[in-house]
Formats: C-alpha cells, structure tokens, sequence
C-alpha cells in the first residue's frame, strides 16, 4: 500500500529480560520490546540535504510578518543551527534517557514510552500528542510525575506515565487502513494499557489530535478511563458571536485567547485544509526535504506558542523545535502524520455531547493557545470537575510551560478513584 510506513530503525536492546519485566507485567502476547532510538546515520544524511538547499538570500516582500507564513529569517536562523550548533548525539542521547517500547496490537506496531512511579498507589496516566508533535512534546513532564508531590488541592500523588507515539507518528508506523480513525487509535491505545501493561484502570490527557484519541477513550472505555485532563477538545471551539449569545463573560486573558482563535480561524487554517484534502500533495512534497518540513512546521510551532516561548518556565527553545521537526524527517513519519486530517474529517464537530461516563473531566486553558473553551463548554461535553487557567503557554504546554502542565495533570490524583 502505498501508506506502507518504512520499518523503524530501533536498535534492539540487549538487556531485554530486565527491561520487559518492567514493560509489562501482564502478558507478552504482544511482543513487547523494548528498544534505543540510533538514527545518527540518518542524521548525517539530513546534514547533507540541509547543506544543499538553498534559501533566498533575502525575503520576498519584508515585514510582511508571520501572518504569511514562516519568516525567512527565522527558518535561516534554524537552519543555520541545524548545520552547525545542533547536536543530534545529544538530544537522541536525552530521548534515550526514557524507557522506549514496541508493542504489536492489532497486527499494528505502536512505540511507546513507559516510565512507572515506585510507589504502589501510583495512577496510571497516558499522555497524548497531536499534530505537529510527538512523545517528545511530553518529556519535561515525565519525570516530575513519576515523583509523588502534594497537589494543589492537597493529594500526594505520583503516576506511572505512558507516553504513546500515535499510529503514523515517530516509531508508530502509519495505520494499515485509509479510513483509520481516532477511534481506532483509541481502541488499541486501551489494550495497551489494559491487556498489554497490566493496568486495569488509568488516567488520559490529550491535546490536539491526542485530545481527539482521549476524548474517544473517554466515552467508549468508561469502566478502564476513570479520570481525563484536557487542554483542547475535539469540539470546534465556539465563536465570539456564540459566546455572546450564551451570555458568557470572558475574563482579559480568556479575550486574548479569542483574538488568536479568530486570527487562526480566519488566516491561520491554510495548513488544515491542505492536510484534510491533499494529504499526498505536501506529504510527498515534503517527503525528502528536511527544510521542507522545517518550513511547514516551525512558524506554526512558533506561533501557537506563548509569545516568550523560548524563555522559562518555556523550555520550547530551537532546539526543541529542531529536535521535534528531525524526529518527522527520521522517522519518515512526515507523510504519514499529515493523513490524519484527510483520515479523521469527522473527528472535530460544533455539536457538543456528553460523553457517556462520570469519570471526572479536568480542563486547563493556556492563554495562547489557539483554542478556547469557556468553562461553561467544557461542562457540556463531560463531568467537569475542574477548570483551570494559565497566563504563560500555549498549544504545546508540555515544552511552554511544563511546570504548570505538571500540576494540571496532578490534579488527577484528586478525583482519581481506581
Ligand atoms: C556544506 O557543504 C560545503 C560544500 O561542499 C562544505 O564545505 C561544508 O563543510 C558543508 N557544511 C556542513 C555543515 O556540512
Ligand atoms: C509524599 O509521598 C512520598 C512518598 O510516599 C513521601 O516521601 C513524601 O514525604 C510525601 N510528602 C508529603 C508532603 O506528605
Ligand atoms: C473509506 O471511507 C470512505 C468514506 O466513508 C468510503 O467511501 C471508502 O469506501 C472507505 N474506504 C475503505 C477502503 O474502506
Ligand atoms: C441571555 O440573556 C438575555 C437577556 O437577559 C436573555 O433574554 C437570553 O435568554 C439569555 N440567553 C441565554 C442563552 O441564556
Ligand atoms: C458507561 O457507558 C454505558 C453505555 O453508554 C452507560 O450505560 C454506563 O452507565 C456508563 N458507565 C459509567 C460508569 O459511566
């Protein structure tokens, strides 16, 4: 087929029975292994291809500003970097500090991280990612929940983190049918942490598509998903016009949300349509050329972000960025990424239900994020147990402010009933 992913390059690790006790307590009907990320031949190769693509010397039409897409002299600065300060051994070396798995569900191949708590009480919880990102829009998160810390609200809690990379992203290979859906990812990401590791219960967070996979696994699992946390929906977010008309306040910071949520609605979008209806056009365009993707996807990194991205607590630094756009073009997993838009064009409705469940939902909206929903939205679609607020960050929380993405998911532990 030609979605066929192209087998990922994992190194098998050696220590193998030490590795698969703590991957799996369950069973290894899946073949659970347990692998080290080496992708420094590929690297190389992306060197050379960045070295020979030219950029213009200067922009088109200056000051035309980000509104236009990605400014030449910010994909200049990176590329720059990527030739020559950017250290490809050393953030593979920090993506190897975390235990990486393959599992086989469903004949389909998902990679996944899996870093437990020691304690016995630990809530398992399953962080997922979207578009453009992957597992490692989550590393700075994983760690500190894995530690037991007293919540807000007075818990000491601590968690078993899973962090899976979604079928067609990283080392998941694309999905084998044309109309896989986010439901289908939700079905296998259930026996995942059910059948594969052994938990009966557990706790899920998403944003973008993940928010999609979470929301799914919330209302068709409710006896396995027993607490969710949120900070995006698969509900298209309501318009000023209907936030007026439900009579709804929007604090200051809530009104800067919606002024992002307009601009991306009105002139920010371009990317969305493109992936939902030609997904082949800029996935084979891209397909080959590292300064391709870095073009397509940094500017919108950027500019979903916290305008101080790049400065603490943020640490989505370039760095980040390149680490994140390296793993796509590594992985070979460009292509196969964009799809989920063409595959999923009714997994975003402006029809809120409720989802069939008590489990306790938990929302958190950053002020930049390029969605907003009202507290009183939110309360529509689930058993809303806690709405929350930040004034730094933005659609990727994990890398912009990773400190307060920590306590949000902390807050699990509150309503968290096993
Ligand atoms: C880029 O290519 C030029 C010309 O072949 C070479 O001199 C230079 O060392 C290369 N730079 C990098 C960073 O590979
Ligand atoms: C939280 O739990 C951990 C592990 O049981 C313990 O070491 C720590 O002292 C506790 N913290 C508080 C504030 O109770
Ligand atoms: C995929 O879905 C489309 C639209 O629902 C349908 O027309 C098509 O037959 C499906 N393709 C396969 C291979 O199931
Ligand atoms: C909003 O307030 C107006 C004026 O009080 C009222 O007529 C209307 O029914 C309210 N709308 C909603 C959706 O509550
Ligand atoms: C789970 O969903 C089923 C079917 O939609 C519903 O009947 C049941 O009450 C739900 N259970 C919980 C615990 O919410």
């Amino acid at each position: 087929m030609f979605l066929q992913h192209l087998t990922p390059r994992l190194i098998v690790a050696t220590a193998v029975t030490v590795a698969l006790a703590a991957a799996s307590a369950a069973n290894n009907n899946f073949d659970v292994k347990p692998f080290k990320i080496d992708l420094t031949t590929e690297f190389s190769r992306l060197k050379s291809l960045v070295n020979l693509t030219r950029l213009p010397v200067k922009a088109l039409y200056p000051g035309v500003g980000p509104e236009k897409g990605v400014e030449l002299d910010f994909l200049s600065e990176l590329r720059t970097e990527w030739l020559t300060t950017f250290d490809w051994g050393a953030q593979q070396a920090e993506l190897n500090n975390f235990k990486h798995f393959t599992a086989v569900i469903e004949g389909l191949t998902v990679h996944f991280v899996h870093e437990r708590s020691d304690e016995a009480d630990a809530i398992p919880v399953m962080l997922l990612h979207g578009w453009p990102g992957s597992f490692h829009e989550f590393l700075p998160v994983i760690e500190p929940l894995t530690q037991s810390a007293v919540s807000a609200t007075g818990k000491n809690v601590s968690f078993s983190v899973v962090v899976p990379s979604l079928p067609g992203f990283a080392f998941s290979p694309a999905p084998p049918a044309v109309n896989w859906t986010v439901d289908n990812t939700a079905r296998i990401f259930n026996t995942l942490m059910t059948e594969v590791l052994g938990y009966s219960t557990y706790a899920v967070h998403g944003t973008d598509w993940g928010s999609a996979v979470a929301y799914s696994l919330y209302g068709s699992f409710n006896t396995t998903v027993r607490a969710a946390h949120f900070t995006f929906l698969p509900f298209f977010p309501p318009s000023a016009q209907d936030i007026a008309a439900n009579n709804i306040t929007l604090s200051d910071l809530q009104k800067v949300t919606e002024q992002r949520v307009s601009e991306f609605n009105a002139i920010g979008n371009g990317y969305l349509i493109e992936q939902s209806t030609k997904p082949n056009d800029i996935g084979l365009a891209l397909y080959d050329s590292p300064v391709g993707q870095l073009a397509w996807i940094a500017g919108n990194i950027k500019l979903w972000s916290d305008p101080r991205s790049g400065t603490p607590p943020s640490v989505l630094t370039n760095t980040a960025i390149l680490t994140s756009v390296s793993l796509y073009f590594l992985t070979d997993s460009f292509l196969s990424s964009v799809w989920i838009y063409a595959q999923n064009p009714t997994a975003l409705t402006s029809v809120y239900t409720k989802a069939p469940t008590d489990a306790p939902l938990l929302f958190s909206q950053y002020e930049y994020n390029v969605g907003l929903w009202p507290k009183e939205y939110v309360a529509k679609v689930g058993n809303l147990v806690s709405y929350n607020v930040h004034d730094f960050g933005g659609h990727f929380p994990g890398l912009d402010n990773p400190s307060a993405l920590t306590k949000d998911i902390r807050g699990i532990g509150l309503y968290f009933k096993a």
